[in-house]
């Protein structure tokens, strides 16, 4: 099937994941438009992604001679209508929160031309459950990504109700021209593939700490000795974010029903103190310098 070719992008809602999503389109060739509500959002989205780049060049992936065209690339607004009015693709990452994302999707069908094709890359939100939002059923699913984008280079893309072969695939050329691998989520499902397996881990660390059985420490160290790997589940919710980790819990809990699915206590008490992972310096472990980053950690337990 020969598709329609996004020329730019557009992304709705510049933090933790918007910046890097807008960062990847960016260096890729794309022109991207930034949005977010908050102008000082914008601002610290700059800076991340220029220090995002310099890491990705620092590594070899990036050459430096195009880190000042890449840059050049990626525009900046709080008005909704002007980052939407030339997209070819929008890519939506606000908060977790259907209605607020459903408010999003309205006010987009309303400014993006309407060949435009609508992306969520919500974490817990069927794209059917937004859809009704807009009058392009049609020109919307769900474009997963994880973090960190450029160093885990995958998607899930899943369909909506209506969502047209032509959306499907055009998104899926779309993902694999940003050097992304386009996974094909067969049906509906609530967490796609990859984060209904790390939804598991994650209810039961979270579960295991707030139950008192074990800390979080040790939690960590067990699945990294056993797993053979270089971070365990709390470190990595530090990283996500224990407010957005907090909300994707809501929907699930939202959908289910099931108490062992509400969010745990342990997570809205770190939320009330402001402890919410490494973008406030302080979660499960403290940051810069967490202490499973030590080359000591797997070595002890805690006492
Ligand atoms: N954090 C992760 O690891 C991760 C991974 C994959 C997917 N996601 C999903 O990505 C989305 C964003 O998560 P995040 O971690 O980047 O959150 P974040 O809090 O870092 O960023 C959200 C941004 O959206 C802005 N915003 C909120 N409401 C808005 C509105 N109505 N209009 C415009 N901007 C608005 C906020 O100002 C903020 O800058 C969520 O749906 C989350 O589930 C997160």
């Amino acid at each position: 099937m020969s598709v329609p070719a996004i020329k730019s992008v557009c992304v709705v809602g510049s933090g933790f994941m918007g910046g890097q999503i807008g960062l990847q389109c960016a260096v890729h060739g794309y022109p991207v438009w930034m949005h977010d509500a908050s102008q000082a959002a914008l601002q610290r989205c700059a800076e991340e992604q220029a220090s995002m780049l310099d890491e990705q060049i620092e590594a070899g992936a990036v050459s430096a001679d195009e880190r000042q065209a890449i840059l050049d690339r990626i525009r900046f607004t709080t008005s909704l209508s002007e980052a939407a009015a030339t997209a070819d693709l929008m890519i939506e990452a606000v908060k977790e929160d259907l209605d607020v994302k459903r408010e999003v999707f309205r006010k987009l069908d309303e400014h993006c031309p309407p060949q435009a094709i609508l992306a969520t890359n919500s974490s817990s939100i069927r794209i059917s459950r937004i859809e009704t939002a807009t009058n392009r059923p049609d020109k919307v699913l769900n474009v997963h990504f994880v973090q960190p984008v450029w160093k885990h280079p995958f998607v899930e893309l899943m369909r909506g109700t209506a969502t047209s072969d032509e959306t499907f695939e055009t998104v899926r050329e779309f993902a694999s021209s940003i050097g992304m691998v386009p996974f094909r989520v067969r049906c509906e499902s609530t967490g796609f593939i990859f984060n209904r397996i790390w939804r598991a881990v994650k209810k039961e660390a979270l579960r295991v700490v707030d139950l008192g059985i074990a800390t979080a420490e040790d939690v960590d160290r067990t699945w990294m000795i056993q797993m053979e790997t270089s971070m365990g589940p709390c470190a990595l919710m530090d990283r996500i974010g224990l407010d957005v980790v907090r909300d994707i819990e809501q929907v699930y809990y939202e959908e289910s029903g099931d108490p062992t699915d509400a969010p745990p206590k342990v997570l809205s008490d770190k939320i009330e103190k402001g402890e919410l992972g490494v973008k406030t310096g302080k979660g499960f472990y403290t940051y810069p310098n967490p202490a499973w980053e030590s080359p000591d950690f797997l070595r002890e337990a805690s006492p």
